[in-house]
């Protein structure tokens, strides 16, 4: 596809949403609240913001421009400049291959999930919640209907294209989203008892920062930006040539601190107005929630509520997944882009079907020690997100050259980028590298922080 038919983003507006969508996901609204938690509260959240500013916004500001300048995603964008750098965008690809694969197994239990909210969760306690949901993901059929539908739905808006799919529906499900958030946390915060829980989430505690909160927030900072696989430089290269990047991309992360700070308002007071234990990752959300749920005043409503907007939140991230696959597809192999979504989502999905079966039939299956599940997450969270980061970060700044990228990012200098010369000799050519290696390396264990 050429630079002139290809298709980009109706408005600003619509950039935002879609790169927001992306962002928001999963990881804003179980894992979030989920590590503010664990690592100090409020005082991991101080951390968390200055990462997000230091190596979010730095790294986001990369991409975006990357993609605008070549008009290519992910592959193609590196191509563009350096040919030998293509296998770079490939890590991407693979990334989002892998995660898309077992997200839309979640999506699909969040699906699930919306249903059992509707018909009124069961008990009030979490023994009987955690069995219920132990015996649907382990289940050798009924969670994959609900990952089929997840799939049909994301391959559905992918195949729409840009302005008539992603964009679309992204505007009508953002703003939905974030109107249920905010019910949601109103409810949450008012309940009888919700204090505890408010002083849980806020309350710092500068002592309980150690290396590990940094790691964890850092990592942290990569997945919920939907950062180092090509979607949001694939976004970025359907971004009209007049936009500004730095505004942008300075919302975008906003918006998604902000809708993670609302998860915890909604999760945290109600979990302990209602005497339970926060416990960890998806534990919270598919076993405490239900239970506390079932004792809200009109929690159908409010349970069903919840599940939709992770429904929602989830559906928007997939179709970020989805997308750099698929244009790649259409870029590198010439494809049609109807074709290459319903082979590309079909494909994942038939991957999707063994992680599923892994939480059940196959869980003898292991690969160094994990189930497939496990092993997709781990294998692209904890190395290829990171090493594609890190390249990317190291490409810009030192391959494309940080002041060509400082070029595009400013619109030739017409737009007003405030800390864009911190940006392009200092943030994106050390500090986002550096500390993205140090992440890396204390991930596999090779370093100690
Ligand atoms: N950012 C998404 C979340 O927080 O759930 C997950 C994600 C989407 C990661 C897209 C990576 C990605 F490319």
């Amino acid at each position: 596809m050429t630079g002139e038919s290809r298709e980009t983003f109706g408005s600003k507006m619509g950039f935002i949403f879609a790169a927001a969508g992306s962002a928001i996901g999963l990881g804003n609204i179980w894992r979030f609240p989920y590590l503010v938690g664990m690592y100090g509260g409020a005082a991991f959240l101080i951390v968390y913001l200055v990462m997000v500013a230091i190596i979010g916004i730095v790294c986001f500001v990369a991409e975006v421009s990357l993609g605008r300048h070549t008009r290519q995603s992910n592959v193609g964008a590196f191509k563009a400049i350096k040919p030998s750098w293509a296998p770079v965008g490939l890590i991407g690809i693979i990334a989002g291959f892998m995660i898309l694969s077992f997200y839309g197994v979640v999506g699909g239990w969040s699906i699930y999930y919306f249903f059992k909210a509707i018909a009124g969760f069961p008990s009030a306690d979490p023994g009987v919640c955690g069995d219920m949901f132990g015996s649907f993901v382990s289940h050798p059929v009924s969670p994959l209907i609900f990952t089929a539908l997840f799939m049909i739905a994301t391959i559905y808006i992918v195949y729409s294209g840009i302005q008539d799919g992603i964009e679309k529906y992204s505007n009508i499900m953002m703003p939905a989203l974030f109107v249920i958030i905010v019910i949601l946390a109103i409810r949450s915060v008012t309940l009888p008892g919700a204090s505890a829980g408010l002083e849980f989430y806020l309350k710092p505690d500068f002592s309980k920062i150690t290396g590990e909160t940094l790691l964890a927030a850092l990592g942290q900072v990569f997945f919920t930006l939907s950062l180092g696989m090509g979607s949001i430089l694939t976004y970025g290269s359907y971004l009209s040539q007049d936009e500004n990047i730095p505004s942008v991309c300075t919302t975008v992360p906003l918006m998604d601190t902000l809708i993670a700070f609302l998860a915890g308002l909604v999760i945290f007071p109600a979990v302990f107005a209602y005497g339970f234990e926060p416990t960890s990752g998806g534990g919270l959300v598919f076993i405490t929630l239900p239970a506390v749920f079932s004792e809200m005043p009109a929690g159908i409503l409010f349970g069903s509520a919840f599940f939709f907007l992770i429904f929602l939140a989830a559906l928007t991230s997939a179709i970020s997944l989805l997308e750099p696959v698929v244009a790649y597809m259409i870029e590198e192999h010439g494809w049609e882009r109807r074709r290459a979504t319903v082979i590309m989502g079909s494909i994942i999905f038939a991957v999707g079907i063994f992680a599923s079966l892994s939480n059940g039939v196959l869980s003898g299956f292991k690969i160094g020690g994990m189930v497939l599940f496990d092993l997709l997450d781990y294998i692209s969270g904890n190395w290829l997100l990171p090493i594609s980061g890190l390249l990317t970060a190291i490409f810009v700044a030192w391959v494309w050259g940080s002041d060509n990228a400082l070029q595009e990012a400013t619109n030739d200098g017409t737009v007003e980028f405030a800390w864009g010369n911190l940006w392009a000799n200092v943030l994106i050519k050390y500090v986002a590298p550096i500390l993205i290696a140090i992440v890396f390396l204390s991930s596999i264990g090779l370093i100690k922080v």
